[in-house]
């Protein structure tokens, strides 16, 4: 086992000054709306992070990776070893599923939860070793369907102490996008984004891209750690905290089509007439982003956006539209279809759930003209 010794504080010196701070220990951060989607790439100080414990300082060198459940018996691999195998990059978004929390919270509180704005999204060019090809090496036996990872960071839940853990189904861990990754945009992985290794799997929530991975396992069903088994569950509008079956949610898989206006800014005061109105949108499970569409009056007329920059399965899309604002108070709309046909649900009531995940209402932005 490596070691672990928990740094905090290292977290903030790594980022960029204008991070949104949400917690400073766990630390949960991501970049201001103006600065996120500028870049294709979100450079790596700008990246958010999404943490549930301390960032573990994990000694490269003593860092083992342990696969269980194969046919040949356990493998442990060290990083000079995975290294050794052909190596591949793969553009991706990462998504916490709690992205755009505040609007659901502002309709009905959501008490413990990351009061995410719409920052909790980055897109980096992750490099590493196919997951589909270590899975080969440990062999895959009949009967498993499911492959669990589990972190090497220590998470407290109910007065027990373990690493952060996540599932997904052995079709989608064998997808040549699902990445173990020791690089992102270029340069060796930091500490906050999962060093030495992260699991990087595209088109699912950013849940299961566990980082600081330390034991990969192949068995018949899902994992049982807390954050497969029963956070990250998605319950219907009706169901609260007071309600809920705890594990009786569906477990949440892939993203949800969306788009959302990064500039202007909520609350800008800007001049009648044209308005350069932009920002990203992610397709369901990764899927390209066909169409987006902006509206000026708050969802009654609308203006197809240009799609900028890259137009690619995996990766968000950025785009921008140009509305011609009249004078008053405004509200700035815009939403997406992929090339699946999956649309969003106009208004955050029918989507809101009380653990504030998977917010892909239309995205509404106020601003003040005139
Ligand atoms: N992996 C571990 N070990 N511990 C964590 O707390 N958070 C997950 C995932 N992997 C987490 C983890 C969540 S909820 C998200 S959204 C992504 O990491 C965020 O990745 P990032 O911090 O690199 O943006």
């Amino acid at each position: 086992m490596s070691a672990v010794l928990p740094r905090p504080g290292v977290a903030q010196s790594d980022k960029h000054p204008e991070m949104i701070v949400r917690t400073a220990e766990p630390f949960n951060a991501g970049p201001p709306p103006r600065l996120l989607g500028r870049q294709w790439l979100t450079p790596t100080d700008l990246f958010f992070v999404r943490n549930h414990g301390t960032v573990p300082e994990l000694d490269a060198a003593a860092y083992r990776l342990t696969v269980r459940g194969g046919q040949g018996g356990p493998l442990s691999l060290s990083l000079a070893d995975l290294r050794r195998l052909p190596r591949q990059t793969v553009a991706a978004v990462v998504q916490c599923a709690g992205n755009r929390r505040r609007e659901m919270l502002a309709l009905r509180d959501i008490p413990g939860e990351v009061p995410w704005d719409l920052e909790a999204i980055s897109q980096g060019e992750w490099g590493g070793v196919s997951l589909g090809h270590v899975l080969e090496l440990a062999g895959i036996r009949p009967g498993a369907a499911h492959v669990a990872f589990t972190g090497l960071d220590e998470v407290e839940r109910r007065g027990r102490r373990f690493g952060f853990g996540a599932s997904i189904p052995l079709d989608k861990a064998l997808g040549p996008e699902v990445l173990l990754a020791d690089e992102m945009n270029g340069a060796p992985l930091t500490p906050l984004h999962g060093a030495p290794l992260r699991l990087v799997v595209p088109g699912a929530i950013g849940a299961r891209s566990v980082k600081w991975l330390g034991e990969i396992t192949l068995q018949a069903e899902p994992s049982d750690n807390y954050f497969q088994a029963v956070a990250y569950q998605h319950f219907p509008p009706d169901v609260d905290a007071t309600t809920v079956v705890e594990g009786a949610g569906r477990m949440l898989d892939e993203l949800f089509v969306s788009a959302a206006i990064c500039v202007p800014e909520a609350g800008a005061v800007l001049p009648a007439g044209p308005v350069t109105v932009s920002g990203y949108a992610v397709g369901q499970g990764g899927r390209l982003v066909e169409r987006i569409e902006v509206s000026a009056d708050g969802g009654q007329t609308w203006t197809e956006a240009a799609l900028r920059g890259v137009h690619r399965q995996w990766a968000w899309q950025l785009w921008s539209a140009t509305v011609q604002l009249a004078p008053g108070r405004q509200t700035l709309v815009a939403r997406a279809i992929d090339s699946g046909g999956y649309t969003q649900p106009a208004d955050v009531g029918e989507t809101w759930n009380y653990k504030g995940y998977m917010n892909n209402a239309w995205h509404r932005v106020e601003v003040q003209v005139g």
